[in-house]
């Protein structure tokens, strides 16, 4: 029988991504999926075979935790949430029996980001550090997992696998960084990238902060769906042996990477296909002015290398960045 998948986030731009991708490799799917509104329920029921919603909110820990004891699997996709993971897991540990000596079996993903890895400490120019180096997710796993918590994500990363430790669940944290493409849910189709364009658009410029050369590391929207169904079936579609290879908690940060793109390089893009002149560089406050993270939007860039992915033998797809920008009339950048 085909498993039983608990998800929230799926009114989302990353959450419809995956919920559409579970339903394209598997249709016959049994998915549970938490949603505030009605229309929004109804609406995906009937695109989708199979969907149960559950109507509800983050903020109802014991609906959370009732559902994930039903599931097989739990796919979190509301965004950064300590007491809402922390539920969901109560409720996976309640219905598995676990052997707290061995080690634990993969049964929850939750969504995160690199942001992480902006250490704001340090000046915001827009200009890439000379030596910087792109993350592993196998080699540089311990500093990641041990960023002070006041970093975007940290605290949530680091509760959500010291909670899943101690209850004997396996987590795995899927971290993707920027992305491009449109989402392939029926609701919510873009995100941040539509935003920059819309933005350009407006203003008659294309920008960035100082030399805009500093670089981010990017995957497609369906890539991450993929990658995220993908460790979903290593995880309870596999044997025990492939079952063991995949890292959980300690073991269990996985960075999605197609590649990397500049901000000067999307923001001479755009301004190319907006028939817009030379890229302006503006300061941190002006883009603070345009958007209240757009210091970290438009100034800040990490790179990253999706090394465990790479390691259970899984590829992205889509490479063409400028090919997602445009894709389905392309009003994203
Ligand atoms: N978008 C990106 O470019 C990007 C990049 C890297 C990582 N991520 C990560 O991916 C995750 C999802 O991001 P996203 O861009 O898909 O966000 P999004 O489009 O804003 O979607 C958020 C989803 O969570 C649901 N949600 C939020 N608060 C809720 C609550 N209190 N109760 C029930 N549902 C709630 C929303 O439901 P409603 O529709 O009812 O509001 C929606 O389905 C986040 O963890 C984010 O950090 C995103």
């Amino acid at each position: 029988m085909e498993p039983r998948i608990f998800i929230t986030g799926v009114t989302g731009f990353v959450g419809g991504t995956i919920l559409d991708r579970l339903y394209k490799h598997h249709p016959n799917i049994r998915v549970d999926a938490l949603i505030r509104k009605e229309t929004d329920a109804t609406q995906l029921a009937s695109t989708y075979p199979n969907l149960t919603p559950i109507i509800g909110t983050l903020a109802s820990l014991s609906l959370l935790k009732s559902a994930a004891a039903a599931a097989d699997f739990v796919i979190h996709v509301g965004g950064d949430n300590i007491p809402a993971v922390c539920a969901m897991m109560d409720g996976l540990a309640s219905s598995l029996s676990i052997n707290k000596g061995s080690s634990p079996s993969p049964r929850l993903i939750s969504l995160t980001g690199i942001r992480s890895l902006i250490d704001l400490s340090l000046p915001i120019t827009g200009v890439a550090r000379s030596g910087s180096r792109p993350w592993s997710d196998i080699a540089d796993l311990d500093t990641i997992l041990q960023f002070p918590k006041t970093r975007m994500h940290a605290e949530a990363d680091q509760a959500i696998l010291a909670h899943s430790a101690a209850q004997g669940v396996g987590t795995m944290l899927v971290s993707p960084g920027q992305l491009w493409g449109q989402g392939k849910g029926v609701l919510k189709k873009e995100s941040h990238s539509a935003f920059y364009y819309a933005t350009v658009k407006s203003r008659g410029r294309a920008f960035v902060i100082g030399d805009g050369s500093v670089p981010w590391s990017w995957s497609s929207t369906g890539d991450l769906g993929d990658a995220v169904v993908f460790l979903m079936e290593q995880a309870i579609m596999s044997g025990d042996e492939r079952r063991e290879q995949v890292g959980v908690n300690e073991q269990g940060y996985y960075f999605v990477r197609s590649g990397e793109v500049s901000l000067m390089e999307r923001a001479k893009f755009v301004s190319e296909r907006l028939g817009l002149g030379e890229v302006e560089s503006v300061s941190v406050e002006a883009a603070k002015e345009i958007h209240p993270f757009g210091h970290i939007m438009f100034g800040c860039g990490e790179t990253t290398r999706a090394d465990r992915l790479t390691k259970l033998g899984w590829a992205p797809k889509e490479l063409d960045w400028k090919a997602l920008m445009e894709e389905e009339g392309g009003q994203r950048a």
